[in-house]
């Protein structure tokens, strides 16, 4: 099998890393790839990846490469060319794609559009509303005591969320993305949810239109600094499983999530083909849907991935052809704890061109896959070339293991300005 992946970050490396497990996977392109994904080999051939030079949003050329490359199967990593309907346009000239199609793919990229489908349907959420009015979407604030999370309706880069704790906070929030725009078009209808307390988690289910399975939990952290201090950013490290819901509770929210889901999908004629990932917040009155994403996360497919036993190739073409249901997803029983090392000032501005060094050493030790997110090759060396850097990632027979197992890797990689978390997969270790 010939495969494409679209994508350069941490989240692209585990999915080319998997596919390249797969004994079917005879060549394998990455656009625009990056320099880990450069240098990984296919199990069955020995053969390299191939990083092909195209940006993500180069739908058409992108769609040449596949034709003319003759690959049977394109993997769609981040959101954008799924918003933008690469799905829909592959399709249209026979070829075959794995992700979900443009309207499918308004899970993500329409917050409205996400939260009507939840009441209309039941899924359990936060109280909320939609507004295009600043004056009617203050008098909802009031009414959750300026107490709610104002978002854009769009995508907005992974901004458009504003956490608000009185009223003075929600007008502002409501007049930044409304009244000023800030988020340009994405902003021109919001969602005011109340704000949930709890436990926040991630859920994925591979679906294929008809059918969704559920992976095991797992858990993002958002925030820049310890403790979930500082800045909102793409994510500084993830563990799964998260312990914080039994195996038969998974499965409950799962069923309330995912049932009422599929049941609204075939009464509106979406046809979803790929990854729900729901965000969950674990409240008093059990879980709750904050918001769907339409793809993996990142970084937590790069702990899934290396639970993960089953053939990904396998999975990926099953769910783009609707035949999920005879499938098994078979997972590690050892957890999995990915640690983030970026760039000094992420998520502001950040330097580019630094070397990363003990990559080799890092590369020898047990148990343990460092996957590269924005990283260059600049002569013989791996330089930095983004905010997230690499996503060094260990599993082990238990969670402090993988954890002590990561951080050991962390502390053999070093370049200028590094910054990680030192306190990933610590609740569920406290
Ligand atoms: P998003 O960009 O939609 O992932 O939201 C960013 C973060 O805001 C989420 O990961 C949550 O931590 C937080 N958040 C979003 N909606 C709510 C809500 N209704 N209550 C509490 N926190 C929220
Ligand atoms: N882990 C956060 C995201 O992928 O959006």
């Amino acid at each position: 099998m010939r495969i494409l992946v679209i994508g350069s970050g941490g989240r692209e490396h585990a999915l080319v890393w998997k596919l390249a497990q797969s004994p079917c996977v005879t060549d394998l392109w990455c656009a625009p790839g990056n320099a880990g994904i450069a240098q990984e080999r296919l199990a069955g051939s020995g053969a390299q990846v191939q990083c092909v030079n195209l940006g993500v949003e180069d739908l058409p050329p992108l769609q040449t490469f596949a034709r003319e490359n003759q690959a049977d199967l394109t993997v769609v990593g981040p959101d954008n060319p799924l918003a933008l309907g690469i799905v829909d346009l592959f399709r249209r000239h026979g070829l075959c794609i794995w992700g979900p199609n443009q309207s499918a793919a308004r899970f993500e990229s329409s917050k409205v559009f996400s939260q009507q489908f939840m009441e209309k349907y039941g899924i359990p959420t936060a109280r909320a509303g939609t507004f295009a009015d600043a004056a009617a979407a203050s008098r909802f604030a009031a009414s959750l005591g300026g107490c709610c999370a104002v978002k854009a309706d769009g995508l907005a880069l992974g901004k458009g969320v504003l956490i608000c704790r009185d009223m003075a906070q929600a007008d502002r929030a409501i007049e930044e993305v409304l009244v000023r725009k800030s988020f340009g078009t994405a902003g021109a209808t919001i969602v005011i949810q109340e704000l949930l307390e709890g436990m926040e988690i991630t859920l994925h289910a591979l679906c294929d239109g008809r059918t969704a399975k559920l992976f095991p939990t797992s858990q993002d952290h958002k925030r820049a600094l310890d403790g979930d201090a500082g800045l909102n950013t793409g994510g500084m490290g993830a563990y799964s499983p998260a312990p914080f819901l039994s195996d038969a509770e998974l499965a409950e929210a799962g069923r309330k999530i995912l049932d009422p889901w599929l049941r609204g999908c075939a009464a509106e004629g979406i046809d979803f083909q790929g990854i729900l990932y729901p965000g969950v917040m674990l409240t008093k009155d059990g879980p709750k849907v904050l918001e769907f994403n339409a793809r993996f996360g990142d970084p937590e497919t790069q702990v899934y991935l290396t639970r993960l036993e089953s053939d990904l190739a396998e999975l990926l073409v099953a769910s783009a052809e609707g035949c999920l249901a005879n499938t098994d997803l078979k997972w590690s029983a050892m957890p999995s704890v990915c640690v983030v090392m970026a760039s000094a000032g992420y998520p502001g501005s950040y330097a580019k061109g630094q070397p990363i060094h003990g990559l080799a050493e890092a590369a020898r030790l047990p148990n343990t896959k460092v996957f590269h997110a924005g990283t260059a090759r600049s002569g013989d060396q791996i330089v930095t070339a983004g905010g997230r850097v690499l996503g060094v990632t260990a599993w082990a027979k238990d969670l402090r293991g993988a954890r002590d197992a990561a951080y050991a890797a962390v502390e053999t990689i070093r370049f200028e300005g590094a910054q990680f978390r030192r306190d990933i997969a610590a609740k569920a270790l406290r």
